[in-house]
């Protein structure tokens, strides 16, 4: 009898389930695709192109891939990215240390920081000057020669998923950089590449988008649409005018990117993220984003990417109104079925209103939106990030805290940009559009809590109380559920770096303000007792470690929301099963009372709680007497 040798059985283990896996999502595949490309000319066409580029990328995953992906898929429905044990960084490979290799070096740094989930910032090739931090992409497979080779990056992926660490990388859908292989073609005339994007002989339908498209960088890249004087037409650019929407109604334009997104999937990413997902569909006569097709798209790609490498999550980077970015988890039938995650960037935005105001309630009123969350899908919580923070919440939830929604928005941005009297932040005013008004905030998330006009004053009761912030502010956001996200150099404390106005090609971005270039001799500090890197870094060390050791801090859509009786005081309980965690945050400058009954009000009464945050245990006393919370202070409490 000829015997199967252990490699050929699990490559029949393989190949069934991936059969199974396309018969169960054919038809759901070619539904979701028709929906689309029914009556494109090339549409049959391309269906056939899309189920090889499938198949192909399902033949070429390696059998490491292979096995992990089933070792995944084994823990749902509780899928594996809603644990409590993964905290996750974000950082520039060039500005934290250089290169990849040299990252490889660090991995030592992130796990004494307790972090085990790395998000490389793009490092796919970008022409320097005009590479809007490697979001214009000029060849979606060459590693960028600055930051090393292909191969660094599979050692570096190798070497994490031996240590149990997971890796995000962008994929950049909307766009690719006027210098890509394609755009080149484009700009010399050939049709067949002028047809991946939105090109235009005259301002006829430019003007018409125009009129109803906002600007995404009204200062530094006005109007929605270039000039391409080599072939004599126009293009859409919604973001700079470098970086040229690819037009998804042409069906070659999804195979190729879902061909390069089974492509990263086969590298070894755990979770992509989808790079500006709500501008991939355009349709004249409406705002171009958030449109019911980019769903259809984004649930198409889920599709395709389920089928032929499903241990792989996708993010949905949509930063846009709050119930615009549920719908990213997917609606109706589809629920659950789009992106795993979404960043929480109104809850983001609505951490620095409630820093800023001392007051919880507009936090609060977005907060009916935000528990929609589907079962299974999961947030990227963070503070602070590449980007800027846009106040993008809605009028009505700040309307229904008691502020004019004009002069409550002003108030923030001048907080935040140093522009109000008494205010300790020291950030500035990204994108000011001066037709409607708008503005969106950059700065560090230490320099916008104080640290950097407190370390100039070297008032030290200012530096205490913005460290206290910071922890306050990455406390929030680590216990609400999701994997938490720090900001490389937000774990040092680093605050604004205002080296890049000598750069032209970041000059004209005050995002690049808080995208540091980390000095490694100043990270030494970390463990130098009464400095600032250490309080900040051994804090972060702490609130990550508390994390891991709470299984019911896990995204189980188990929160609720407490009634403090206190607009000072942001209240959450987590609780599965028996087990249960109350999350408290007084966001003012002033000492806080609390009665003893927000700890009852869930069906429980608890004699005493332990705060994993100082580790003292605390005695639950009557309903009429108070906790007193200090102003900036938190508490990790569990009944014991
Ligand atoms: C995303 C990125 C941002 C970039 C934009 C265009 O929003 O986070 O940094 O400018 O997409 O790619």
């Amino acid at each position: 009898m000829a015997t199967v040798s252990a490699t050929e059985a699990n490559e029949i283990i393989f190949d069934t389930a991936f059969n199974e896996r396309l018969q169960q999502q054919l038809g759901e595949l070619s539904n979701l695709y028709n929906k689309i490309y029914a009556y494109h000319p090339a549409g049959k066409d391309n269906f056939e192109a899309l189920l090889k580029t499938i198949a192909f990328a399902f033949a070429n995953r390696s059998t490491q891939l292979k096995q992990r992906d089933l070792k995944k898929l084994k823990t749902e429905p509780e899928h594996w990215f809603l644990s409590n044990h993964i905290a996750g960084m974000s950082l520039y490979v060039d500005r934290f240390c250089g290169s990849i290799k040299s990252l490889q070096n660090k991995l030592d740094y992130f796990e004494k920081l307790g972090v085990n989930f790395l998000h490389l910032m793009p490092v796919f090739e970008s022409p320097e000057g005009e590479s809007d931090g490697g979001y214009a992409v000029s060849d979606f497979r060459k590693v960028n020669q600055r930051f090393g080779t292909m191969d660094d990056l599979l050692e570096l992926q190798k070497e994490m998923q031996q240590r149990n660490m997971y890796l995000m990388l962008d994929i950049v859908l909307n766009h690719t950089s006027h210098r890509h292989g394609w755009a080149e073609k484009a700009k010399n005339g050939e049709q067949q590449y002028q047809d991946y994007y939105y090109f235009f002989n005259d301002r006829y339908e430019p003007d018409e988008f125009d009129r109803h498209m906002p600007e995404v960088f009204p200062e530094a890249a006005p109007g929605n649409f270039t000039w391409v004087p080599e072939c004599n037409k126009w293009v859409m650019s919604v973001f700079h005018s470098y970086q040229w929407d690819l037009n998804f109604r042409n069906p070659k334009v999804l195979v190729e990117m879902v061909d390069t997104i089974l492509y990263y999937a086969n590298l070894g990413i755990d979770v992509l993220r989808i790079d500006a997902p709500a501008f991939i569909w355009k349709e004249k006569g409406t705002d171009c984003q958030n449109l019911p097709m980019a769903h259809t798209l984004l649930q198409l790609i889920k599709q395709c990417v389920q089928i032929a490498t499903p241990g792989m999550a996708l993010l949905g980077e949509a930063i846009v109104a709050p119930e615009e970015i549920m719908k990213y988890f997917g609606t109706g039938n589809k629920l659950a079925q789009e992106c795993d995650f979404a960043y929480n960037a109104t809850q983001m935005a609505l951490q620095w209103d409630a820093l800023a105001t001392g007051d919880i309630r507009v936090m609060m009123a977005a907060q009916h939106v935000l528990l929609q969350k589907p079962y299974g899908t999961s947030w990227i919580t963070y503070t602070r990030c590449h980007d800027d923070i846009g106040l993008g919440y809605d009028d009505y939830m700040i309307g229904k805290a008691g502020y004019d929604p004009f002069e409550h928005r002003n108030f923030l941005k001048n907080y935040y940009s140093g522009n109000y009297e008494g205010s300790p932040a020291r950030g500035a005013l990204f994108s000011v559009n001066e037709k409607t008004g708008d503005g969106r905030i950059s700065g560090s998330l230490a320099s916008l809590c104080g640290l950097e006009a407190a370390l100039e004053m070297s008032d030290k009761k200012e530096i205490k109380k913005s460290v206290q912030k910071i922890l306050l502010m990455q406390a929030h956001s680590f216990f609400l559920g999701g994997i938490p996200m720090i900001f490389y150099g937000d774990e040092l404390a680093q605050t604004n770096d205002y080296s890049y106005l000598q750069d032209e090609g970041k000059n004209y971005d005050n995002r690049w303000m808080h995208r540091p270039v980390i000095n490694w001799d100043k990270v030494e500090k970390i463990n130098e007792p009464g400095s600032v890197e250490k309080a900040v870094f051994t804090g972060t060390q702490q609130l990550i470690a508390i994390r891991k050791k709470l299984a019911v801090i896990a995204d189980k859509k188990n929160l609720t929301w407490l009634t403090p009786h206190n607009i000072h005081i942001a209240g959450y309980l987590r609780a599965w099963d028996d087990k249960r965690v109350y999350c408290l945050y007084n966001f003012s400058d002033k000492e806080q009372h609390l009665t003893w009954y927000v700890f009852k009000e869930n069906g429980m009464k608890p004699g005493k709680l332990y705060d994993y945050w100082s580790e003292k245990k605390i005695i639950v006393k009557n309903d009429h007497e108070y906790f007193t919370l200090p102003p900036y202070s938190f508490f990790i409490l569990e009944p014991v």
